[in-house]
């Protein structure tokens, strides 16, 4: 059984909301403001992540009655571009109908049933089944059926393909196979209240995708929390409020944030340590802030780990033990320090002043504008080119 304890209890120190107000520019209003999430204990079965039945409940329950992101208007950006999106055993089919209209379809053949699409396609003229060769135009409407004469019962009014309920928001294209749902609209509340740049004005720059062998559930939750970050990725202790993190609920969204400067709560957070990576390097030395264990690269699956008591050991990147007093290691951090490291990457520089967190975030979020600025030059180039 997970149990999770909400709203009783929360980190020492100081709380998201008051890092917010200390910054040196005023957050937006709704950054400090708490959801009405009710404290309270919840308990979550186990088999709700690896039975069968539940699996089949969320079939009939979820994805064929929630809205569901299926795809970026970018993804279709032409007439006659077709989209596949597969849910469970479910598929259906987006299609680019004209330049202001996106329509879905379950993604099955009115004859038998065969997937009229494999894969995403570009610039189609026709919905087209491999199988006999029906088809269909792009709006669903029953085009052609070779041997019209051997069907006698078929015709655009029984054989055109079912409606799905299509709507977008901020780019995002999503449906819902439940022909009797609420609207998007109303579905996704004031979320756009959450976001300072609308996310009509972002664009698909790169699309990744990483196929995780687990319940949907479990690769979602690991991603809505900074709980992992003492465990998984303590080399962001030094500078990340992990524990400070803020959840908020309202409705069908959820929030989390978590505040970059201030030392994770898990360390001695009052009195930050400005050497936390020793050569003044990202990926050469790292020393970790709660067991105090130095990790320093000696060459790329050879990482060298010394405690402060002068016992120290050679491990690889996976942790395992080579040789030395020290037999066992941290392995995120062996990974982090003894794993490859992209080209150009090896001297990456990182340092961290004992300065105070207001200063430090003002910095920082000053750099991040530089950083960022040169991108943005380019795409308001792009708007002035195309407009
Ligand atoms: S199954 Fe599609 S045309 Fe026959």
């Amino acid at each position: 059984m997970v149990e999770t304890l909400t709203g009783h209890n929360r980190s020492n120190g100081i709380s998201y909301n008051e890092i917010l107000e200390s910054d040196t520019v005023p957050p937006p209003a709704i950054f400090l403001e708490d959801s009405p999430m009710e404290p309270g204990v919840t308990t979550v079965e186990t088999h709700r992540y690896w039975t069968k039945e539940e699996h089949d409940r969320e079939v009939e329950r979820l994805w064929k009655r929630v809205w569901q992101m299926a795809c970026h208007k970018d993804d279709i950006p032409n007439v006659g571009d077709t989209h596949v999106y597969d849910i469970a055993e479910l598929s259906f089919l987006i299609v680019r109908v004209s330049e202001t209209e996106i329509k879905a379809f379950p993604n099955s053949c009115m004859h038998r049933g065969r997937a009229i699409c494999d894969n995403h396609k570009q610039g189609q003229k026709a919905l087209r089944c491999p199988f006999h060769g029906w088809s269909w135009e792009l709006d669903g409407t029953l085009k052609e059926v070779p041997c019209q004469w051997d069907f006698p019962s078929v015709s655009k009014k029984t054989h055109s393909l079912q409606d799905v309920r299509v709507g977008e928001w901020g780019g995002f294209v999503f449906i819902n196979p439940d022909p009797n749902c609420e609207p998007l609209e109303d579905f996704l509340g004031d979320l756009d209240r959450h976001f300072q740049i609308p996310f009509e004005r972002r664009f698909v720059a790169a699309h990744l995708v990483k196929r995780l062998p687990c319940n949907w559930k479990i690769a979602q939750e690991a991603f809505m929390e900074s709980y992992h970050v003492v465990g998984t990725h303590p080399v962001l202790m030094p500078a990340f409020g992990d524990a400070n993190s803020k959840y908020d609920v309202w409705h069908n969204v959820s929030r989390a944030m978590s505040p970059d400067g201030p030392p994770s709560p898990h360390t001695d957070f009052e009195n930050p340590n400005p050497e936390s990576f020793p050569d003044g390097k990202a990926f050469q030395s790292f020393i970790h802030p709660i067991s105090k264990h130095t990790f320093r690269r000696l060459e790329e699956n050879r990482v060298e780990v010394s405690m402060p008591n002068g016992k120290s050991g050679i491990f690889d990147m996976y942790a395992n033990y080579i040789e030395g007093d020290l037999k066992s290691a941290d392995l995120h951090m062996c990974n982090w320090v003894g794993g490859k490291i992209a080209p150009g990457e090896e001297d990456t520089p990182i340092a961290y002043n004992d300065e105070p967190m207001r200063v430090f975030r003002d910095r920082a979020a000053k750099a991040r504008r530089e950083e960022m600025r040169p991108a943005w030059g380019i795409w308001l180039i792009i708007s002035a080119m195309l407009i």
